[in-house]
């Protein structure tokens, strides 16, 4: 279903030269339930966005479905600093939209624009994404935040045509995690625990082919933490591929298949 290829990606902060992942492949099977483990800063959450297509790796292909996710490697742009991943999965996780994978990015041959196209849409469409500190809009309600990404990328004719159909998703994904008696609550009156599970249904909403999930119990107490453990092994028995990053061990062991990373690489 997924396959990342020998992945390098560096960053680069002015002249110094970050190696963060040196030759990583992985290949992700429908159904599973797979988990990223690995010392602190040792490339779990890059290799997550390389591979989600959230960042671009300098050398490497993502293969989704057999389809290339990333340009050739020649024509590559790679997003430069700290303005690429982190911003950009913030903001695909509050409102969806995707940033422009470089603001100074100009695609000239159609085909490139192509590939970028269809990596935006990769994201919007057959991934959905859960994050450590949740990222849900302050301002919007638990129904309004799940319903975010099925608004983005629909003309206002399309989201009025499907409205019904997908707000009654959202509730139904909402029940499903729990909070069916919710809806009208603003993420600030929520515990940690359960603005989690309005992350997780608002990363179902769009019915992803996968679940990413970076460090989903990283900022929830042990107890609070397995209960989303438990709702996302539940939703991989329903059938949800998922890929999670976490550094709980506890956790990683229960997965279908963990993959350890040290010095950029698989720990085979
Ligand atoms: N956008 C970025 N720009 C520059 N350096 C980054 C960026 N993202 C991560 N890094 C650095 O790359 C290394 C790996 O980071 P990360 O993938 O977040 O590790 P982990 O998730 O395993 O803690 C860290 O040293 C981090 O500081
Ligand atoms: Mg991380």
């Amino acid at each position: 279903m997924l396959r990342a290829e020998n992945i390098h990606k560096t960053y680069i902060l002015g002249r110094s030269l970050l190696p963060v992942l040196r030759g990583v492949t992985v290949e992700i099977k429908r159904g599973e339930f797979v988990s990223i483990t690995g010392a602190s800063g040792g490339g779990k959450s890059t290799l997550l966005h390389v591979m989600s297509g959230l960042d671009v790796p300098q050398r490497g292909q993502v293969y989704v479905n057999n389809v290339e996710m990333f340009e050739p490697e020649g024509v590559r742009r790679i997003p430069e600093g700290r303005e690429g991943s982190f911003v950009e999965a913030a903001s695909i996780a509050t409102a969806g939209v995707p940033r422009a994978a470089t603001k100074s990015a100009k695609v000239s041959s159609p085909d490139l624009r192509l590939i970028e196209g269809r990596r935006n849409a990769m994201r919007n469409t057959s991934f959905g994404f859960v994050f450590q500190f949740y990222h849900l809009l302050p301002e919007f309600d638990v129904l309004e935040n799940v319903l975010l990404p099925a608004m983005v990328g629909r003309s206002a004719g399309q989201w009025l045509e499907n409205r019904r159909l997908t707000e009654s998703r959202a509730r139904e994904l909402l029940l499903r995690v729990g909070l069916g008696d919710r809806l009208r609550h603003r993420p600030n009156e929520l515990s940690g625990g359960e603005r989690q599970r309005v992350a997780i249904a608002r990363a179902l909403v769009n019915n992803p082919t996968i679940l990413f999930a970076d460090e989903p119990t990283g900022n929830l107490d042990s107890r609070t933490g397995r209960d989303i453990f438990n709702l996302l092994k539940e939703l991989n028995r329903a059938g949800q591929t998922i890929v999670m990053v976490t550094h709980d061990r506890e956790l990683s062991v229960e997965a279908d298949r963990s993959i350890h990373l040290v010095d950029g690489r698989l720990d085979v």
